[in-house]
Protein backbone atom coordinates (compact mmCIF):
# COMPACT_ATOMS: atom_id res chain seq x y z
CA UNK A 1 0.00 0.00 0.00
CA UNK A 2 0.95 3.20 -0.63
CA UNK A 3 1.61 6.39 1.81
CA UNK A 4 -1.20 7.91 0.64
CA UNK A 5 -4.24 8.24 2.62
CA UNK A 6 -6.81 5.99 2.90
CA UNK A 7 -10.54 7.03 2.08
CA UNK A 8 -12.68 5.21 5.27
CA UNK A 9 -16.62 5.41 4.82
CA UNK A 10 -19.22 4.94 7.51
CA UNK A 11 -16.70 6.66 9.74
CA UNK A 12 -19.18 7.62 12.46
CA UNK A 13 -20.30 3.35 12.83
CA UNK A 14 -19.50 0.85 14.93
CA UNK A 15 -16.39 -0.40 12.46
CA UNK A 16 -15.92 2.90 11.37
CA UNK A 17 -15.35 4.18 14.47
CA UNK A 18 -12.65 1.38 14.99
CA UNK A 19 -10.91 1.62 12.10
CA UNK A 20 -10.19 5.40 12.29
CA UNK A 21 -8.73 4.55 16.06
CA UNK A 22 -6.99 1.46 14.53
CA UNK A 23 -5.69 3.25 11.96
CA UNK A 24 -4.42 5.87 13.35
CA UNK A 25 -2.52 3.56 16.10
CA UNK A 26 -1.10 2.25 13.49
CA UNK A 27 0.08 5.28 11.89
CA UNK A 28 -1.62 5.26 8.72
CA UNK A 29 -3.47 8.35 7.20
CA UNK A 30 -7.08 8.09 7.14
CA UNK A 31 -9.45 10.33 6.03
CA UNK A 32 -13.58 9.58 6.99
CA UNK A 33 -16.11 12.21 5.57
CA UNK A 34 -18.70 12.36 6.99
CA UNK A 35 -22.66 12.60 5.69
CA UNK A 36 -22.40 15.86 4.68
CA UNK A 37 -19.52 15.66 2.72
CA UNK A 38 -20.16 12.19 1.18
CA UNK A 39 -23.82 11.33 1.29
CA UNK A 40 -23.90 7.75 -0.10
CA UNK A 41 -27.15 8.40 -1.55
CA UNK A 42 -25.20 10.96 -4.32
CA UNK A 43 -23.59 9.41 -6.79
CA UNK A 44 -21.90 12.65 -7.69
CA UNK A 45 -21.45 13.53 -4.39
CA UNK A 46 -19.01 9.70 -4.16
CA UNK A 47 -17.70 10.37 -7.31
CA UNK A 48 -16.23 13.84 -6.18
CA UNK A 49 -14.65 12.37 -3.06
CA UNK A 50 -12.95 9.44 -4.95
CA UNK A 51 -11.23 11.58 -7.67
CA UNK A 52 -10.31 14.30 -5.06
CA UNK A 53 -7.25 12.64 -3.28
CA UNK A 54 -4.75 9.52 -4.70
CA UNK A 55 -6.05 7.34 -1.98
CA UNK A 56 -4.01 4.25 -1.11
CA UNK A 57 -7.51 2.40 -1.09
CA UNK A 58 -11.23 2.63 0.00
CA UNK A 59 -12.64 0.78 3.12
CA UNK A 60 -16.03 0.93 2.83
CA UNK A 61 -17.60 0.65 6.39
CA UNK A 62 -21.17 2.32 5.33
CA UNK A 63 -24.18 0.70 5.24
CA UNK A 64 -27.93 1.00 5.66
CA UNK A 65 -27.87 -2.00 8.71
CA UNK A 66 -31.22 -1.43 10.31
CA UNK A 67 -32.11 -4.69 9.35
CA UNK A 68 -36.22 -4.66 10.20
CA UNK A 69 -36.66 -1.36 8.91
CA UNK A 70 -35.18 -2.30 5.73
CA UNK A 71 -38.17 -4.52 5.09
CA UNK A 72 -40.41 -0.97 4.75
CA UNK A 73 -37.30 0.82 3.63
CA UNK A 74 -35.83 -1.28 0.58
CA UNK A 75 -35.16 1.80 -1.68
CA UNK A 76 -32.77 3.52 0.56
CA UNK A 77 -31.61 0.47 1.80
CA UNK A 78 -30.67 -0.27 -2.04
CA UNK A 79 -29.04 2.86 -2.54
CA UNK A 80 -26.79 2.45 0.60
CA UNK A 81 -26.14 -1.33 0.16
CA UNK A 82 -25.73 -1.57 -3.35
CA UNK A 83 -25.84 1.41 -5.55
CA UNK A 84 -23.25 3.32 -3.60
CA UNK A 85 -21.02 0.38 -3.64
CA UNK A 86 -21.17 0.38 -7.34
CA UNK A 87 -20.19 3.75 -7.85
CA UNK A 88 -17.20 3.21 -5.39
CA UNK A 89 -15.62 0.76 -6.51
CA UNK A 90 -16.47 2.40 -10.57
CA UNK A 91 -15.00 5.25 -9.26
CA UNK A 92 -12.72 3.52 -7.73
CA UNK A 93 -11.65 0.96 -10.77
CA UNK A 94 -10.92 4.19 -12.98
CA UNK A 95 -7.94 5.15 -10.62
CA UNK A 96 -6.71 1.57 -10.44
CA UNK A 97 -7.52 2.26 -6.18
CA UNK A 98 -8.39 -1.31 -4.47
CA UNK A 99 -11.65 -1.00 -2.13
CA UNK A 100 -12.09 -3.45 0.67
CA UNK A 101 -15.77 -4.15 0.97
CA UNK A 102 -18.01 -4.80 4.18
CA UNK A 103 -20.87 -7.26 3.87
CA UNK A 104 -22.09 -9.89 6.27
CA UNK A 105 -23.53 -13.15 7.21
CA UNK A 106 -26.96 -11.77 6.34
CA UNK A 107 -26.50 -12.74 2.59
CA UNK A 108 -26.87 -16.79 3.67
CA UNK A 109 -30.28 -18.14 4.18
CA UNK A 110 -28.81 -20.29 7.54
CA UNK A 111 -29.72 -23.70 6.51
CA UNK A 112 -26.21 -25.12 6.10
CA UNK A 113 -25.69 -27.27 9.36
CA UNK A 114 -21.83 -26.01 9.17
CA UNK A 115 -20.04 -22.79 9.10
CA UNK A 116 -20.45 -21.10 6.05
CA UNK A 117 -17.16 -21.30 3.68
CA UNK A 118 -17.15 -18.45 1.05
CA UNK A 119 -18.00 -19.86 -2.26
CA UNK A 120 -21.31 -21.66 -0.08
CA UNK A 121 -24.76 -20.49 -2.11
CA UNK A 122 -26.08 -16.74 -0.41
CA UNK A 123 -29.72 -16.95 -0.37
CA UNK A 124 -30.83 -14.51 1.78
CA UNK A 125 -33.95 -14.20 3.66
CA UNK A 126 -34.63 -10.10 3.32
CA UNK A 127 -33.94 -7.04 2.14
CA UNK A 128 -30.95 -6.16 4.08
CA UNK A 129 -29.46 -9.27 3.16
CA UNK A 130 -30.40 -9.37 -0.37
CA UNK A 131 -29.22 -5.48 -0.83
CA UNK A 132 -25.76 -6.64 0.56
CA UNK A 133 -25.90 -9.37 -1.80
CA UNK A 134 -26.08 -6.78 -4.71
CA UNK A 135 -23.31 -4.48 -3.33
CA UNK A 136 -20.97 -7.58 -3.06
CA UNK A 137 -22.12 -8.58 -6.40
CA UNK A 138 -21.15 -4.68 -7.76
CA UNK A 139 -17.83 -4.64 -5.58
CA UNK A 140 -16.88 -7.90 -7.68
CA UNK A 141 -17.38 -7.02 -10.86
CA UNK A 142 -16.38 -3.21 -10.96
CA UNK A 143 -13.30 -3.27 -9.32
CA UNK A 144 -10.86 -6.42 -10.32
CA UNK A 145 -9.14 -5.13 -6.94
CA UNK A 146 -11.53 -5.87 -4.42
CA UNK A 147 -11.44 -7.57 -0.98
CA UNK A 148 -15.04 -8.09 0.21
CA UNK A 149 -14.93 -8.97 4.00
CA UNK A 150 -18.05 -10.64 5.55
CA UNK A 151 -18.52 -10.57 9.28
CA UNK A 152 -21.65 -10.63 11.56
CA UNK A 153 -23.40 -9.86 15.18
CA UNK A 154 -20.95 -6.72 15.09
CA UNK A 155 -20.33 -5.42 19.01
CA UNK A 156 -18.44 -2.86 20.71
CA UNK A 157 -18.48 -0.99 23.55
CA UNK A 158 -19.94 2.50 21.81
CA UNK A 159 -23.09 2.57 19.42
CA UNK A 160 -26.19 0.50 19.32
CA UNK A 161 -25.50 -3.08 19.78
CA UNK A 162 -26.85 -6.44 21.47
CA UNK A 163 -24.31 -5.63 24.74
CA UNK A 164 -25.29 -1.99 25.01
CA UNK A 165 -28.86 -3.45 24.88
CA UNK A 166 -28.06 -6.08 27.41
CA UNK A 167 -26.42 -3.57 29.77
CA UNK A 168 -29.35 -1.53 29.71
CA UNK A 169 -32.22 -3.68 29.90
CA UNK A 170 -30.32 -5.32 32.64
CA UNK A 171 -30.91 -1.77 35.02
CA UNK A 172 -34.15 -1.89 33.21
CA UNK A 173 -35.70 -5.60 34.04
CA UNK A 174 -35.66 -8.43 36.54
CA UNK A 175 -35.48 -10.70 33.63
CA UNK A 176 -35.19 -11.28 30.29
CA UNK A 177 -35.94 -13.96 27.24
CA UNK A 178 -33.53 -14.08 24.67
CA UNK A 179 -33.65 -16.61 22.01
CA UNK A 180 -31.05 -19.41 21.68
CA UNK A 181 -31.85 -20.92 18.67
CA UNK A 182 -30.17 -18.71 16.64
CA UNK A 183 -26.25 -19.28 16.75
CA UNK A 184 -23.12 -17.30 15.14
CA UNK A 185 -20.41 -15.97 15.88
CA UNK A 186 -20.29 -12.42 18.13
CA UNK A 187 -17.51 -10.15 16.19
CA UNK A 188 -15.83 -6.95 18.17
CA UNK A 189 -15.39 -4.11 16.01
CA UNK A 190 -11.86 -3.83 17.21
CA UNK A 191 -11.26 -6.75 16.18
CA UNK A 192 -12.91 -6.99 12.79
CA UNK A 193 -11.47 -3.08 12.04
CA UNK A 194 -7.66 -4.82 13.22
CA UNK A 195 -8.61 -7.41 9.86
CA UNK A 196 -9.69 -4.63 7.84
CA UNK A 197 -6.62 -2.59 8.22
CA UNK A 198 -4.49 -5.48 8.03
CA UNK A 199 -6.09 -6.53 4.40
CA UNK A 200 -5.71 -3.10 3.33
CA UNK A 201 -1.81 -3.12 4.11
CA UNK A 202 -1.20 -6.62 2.55
CA UNK A 203 0.27 -5.95 -0.53
CA UNK A 204 -1.32 -8.43 -2.95
CA UNK A 205 -4.58 -9.61 -1.36
CA UNK A 206 -7.06 -7.75 -2.91
CA UNK A 207 -8.87 -10.01 -5.04
CA UNK A 208 -11.60 -12.52 -3.19
CA UNK A 209 -14.02 -12.71 -0.42
CA UNK A 210 -13.08 -13.80 3.15
CA UNK A 211 -14.67 -14.25 6.20
CA UNK A 212 -13.69 -12.49 9.40
CA UNK A 213 -15.41 -13.19 13.17
CA UNK A 214 -14.11 -13.62 16.24
CA UNK A 215 -13.36 -17.77 17.20
CA UNK A 216 -15.52 -20.25 18.48
CA UNK A 217 -19.56 -20.13 18.52
CA UNK A 218 -22.79 -19.13 20.42
CA UNK A 219 -26.39 -18.15 20.70
CA UNK A 220 -27.75 -14.71 21.65
CA UNK A 221 -28.61 -16.66 24.75
CA UNK A 222 -24.92 -17.65 25.18
CA UNK A 223 -23.99 -14.26 24.40
CA UNK A 224 -26.45 -12.53 27.26
CA UNK A 225 -25.15 -15.31 29.31
CA UNK A 226 -21.51 -14.45 29.22
CA UNK A 227 -22.52 -10.41 29.42
CA UNK A 228 -24.58 -10.89 32.86
CA UNK A 229 -21.65 -12.94 34.45
CA UNK A 230 -19.30 -10.96 33.54
CA UNK A 231 -21.46 -7.70 34.89
CA UNK A 232 -21.80 -10.16 38.09
CA UNK A 233 -18.61 -11.04 38.85
CA UNK A 234 -18.13 -6.88 38.87
CA UNK A 235 -21.15 -6.30 41.70
CA UNK A 236 -23.30 -5.39 39.33
CA UNK A 237 -27.17 -6.48 39.04
CA UNK A 238 -28.45 -8.85 36.09
CA UNK A 239 -31.73 -10.12 35.30
CA UNK A 240 -33.23 -13.52 35.82
CA UNK A 241 -32.11 -15.12 31.99
CA UNK A 242 -34.22 -17.34 30.46
CA UNK A 243 -34.06 -19.05 26.72
CA UNK A 244 -36.53 -18.61 24.32
CA UNK A 245 -37.07 -19.89 20.88
CA UNK A 246 -37.37 -17.63 17.70
CA UNK A 247 -40.74 -18.34 17.41
CA UNK A 248 -41.32 -16.49 21.05
CA UNK A 249 -39.67 -13.31 19.53
CA UNK A 250 -40.89 -12.52 15.72
CA UNK A 251 -39.18 -9.91 14.16
CA UNK A 252 -40.44 -7.85 10.25
CA UNK A 253 -36.65 -9.64 8.98
CA UNK A 254 -36.35 -12.98 9.24
CA UNK A 255 -32.83 -13.96 10.91
CA UNK A 256 -30.43 -16.53 9.20
CA UNK A 257 -30.81 -19.34 12.49
CA UNK A 258 -27.11 -20.74 11.53
CA UNK A 259 -24.95 -17.30 10.89
CA UNK A 260 -21.41 -19.18 11.38
CA UNK A 261 -18.99 -18.34 9.42
CA UNK A 262 -15.90 -20.02 8.60
CA UNK A 263 -12.37 -17.95 9.06
CA UNK A 264 -10.02 -20.98 7.32
CA UNK A 265 -9.16 -18.78 4.31
CA UNK A 266 -8.86 -15.44 6.26
CA UNK A 267 -6.18 -17.27 8.41
CA UNK A 268 -4.64 -19.21 5.39
CA UNK A 269 -4.36 -16.29 3.27
CA UNK A 270 -3.45 -13.33 5.73
CA UNK A 271 -2.25 -14.90 8.79
CA UNK A 272 -5.00 -13.28 11.10
CA UNK A 273 -6.39 -15.67 13.63
CA UNK A 274 -9.16 -14.28 15.41
CA UNK A 275 -9.34 -14.72 19.19
CA UNK A 276 -12.39 -16.38 20.99
CA UNK A 277 -15.07 -14.53 21.21
CA UNK A 278 -15.49 -15.15 25.05
CA UNK A 279 -11.94 -13.01 25.72
CA UNK A 280 -13.31 -10.28 22.14
CA UNK A 281 -16.53 -9.68 24.70
CA UNK A 282 -14.66 -9.72 28.21
CA UNK A 283 -12.37 -7.05 26.39
CA UNK A 284 -15.20 -5.15 25.40
CA UNK A 285 -17.30 -4.90 29.09
CA UNK A 286 -13.57 -4.08 30.69
CA UNK A 287 -13.76 -1.17 28.01
CA UNK A 288 -17.61 -0.19 28.93
CA UNK A 289 -17.66 -0.26 32.66
CA UNK A 290 -13.35 0.71 33.50
CA UNK A 291 -13.02 3.81 31.79
N1 LIG B 1 -23.94 -4.48 12.85
C1 LIG B 1 -23.84 -5.78 12.59
O1 LIG B 1 -24.18 -6.63 13.43
C2 LIG B 1 -23.27 -6.27 11.29
C3 LIG B 1 -23.24 -7.64 11.03
C4 LIG B 1 -22.68 -8.10 9.83
C5 LIG B 1 -22.14 -7.20 8.93
N2 LIG B 1 -22.20 -5.86 9.21
C6 LIG B 1 -21.65 -4.95 8.21
O2 LIG B 1 -20.57 -4.26 8.81
C7 LIG B 1 -20.45 -2.96 8.24
C8 LIG B 1 -20.39 -1.93 9.34
O3 LIG B 1 -21.57 -2.02 10.12
P1 LIG B 1 -21.76 -1.17 11.46
O4 LIG B 1 -22.45 -2.03 12.44
O5 LIG B 1 -20.47 -0.50 11.82
O6 LIG B 1 -22.81 -0.08 10.94
P2 LIG B 1 -23.42 1.18 11.70
O7 LIG B 1 -22.85 1.30 13.08
O8 LIG B 1 -24.89 1.10 11.53
O9 LIG B 1 -22.86 2.41 10.85
C9 LIG B 1 -23.31 2.63 9.53
C10 LIG B 1 -22.48 3.74 8.95
O10 LIG B 1 -22.95 3.98 7.61
C11 LIG B 1 -23.16 5.38 7.47
N3 LIG B 1 -24.20 5.68 6.49
C12 LIG B 1 -25.42 5.11 6.38
N4 LIG B 1 -26.11 5.69 5.37
C13 LIG B 1 -25.29 6.65 4.85
C14 LIG B 1 -25.41 7.60 3.80
N5 LIG B 1 -26.54 7.70 3.07
N6 LIG B 1 -24.36 8.41 3.52
C15 LIG B 1 -23.24 8.34 4.25
N7 LIG B 1 -23.05 7.47 5.26
C16 LIG B 1 -24.07 6.63 5.56
C17 LIG B 1 -23.60 5.84 8.86
O11 LIG B 1 -23.47 7.23 8.95
P3 LIG B 1 -24.38 8.10 10.01
O12 LIG B 1 -23.67 8.00 11.33
O13 LIG B 1 -24.37 9.47 9.43
O14 LIG B 1 -25.74 7.46 10.02
C18 LIG B 1 -22.60 5.06 9.72
O15 LIG B 1 -21.35 5.70 9.75
C19 LIG B 1 -21.63 -2.82 7.27
O16 LIG B 1 -21.21 -3.16 5.97
C20 LIG B 1 -22.62 -3.87 7.75
O17 LIG B 1 -23.45 -4.31 6.70
C21 LIG B 1 -22.73 -5.37 10.37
Amino acid sequence: MSNAPILLTGGTGQVGQAVLRHAEKRGLDIVAPDRAQMDLTNAQSIAEMVVSESWSAVINCAAYTAVDRAETDAELAEQVNAVAPAILAAETAKLDIPIIHVSTDYVFDGTKNAPYVEDDEVNPLGVYGRTKEMGENAVRTLNPRHAIIRTAWVVSAGGANFVNTMIRLASERPEISVVNDQIGCPSSATDIAQALLSVAEHPHAQHGTWHFVNGGEASWFDLSARIFANMTQRGLTTPDLHAIPTSQYPTPAERPRNSRLSTAAIQRDFGIIPRHWHDAIDAILAERFEN
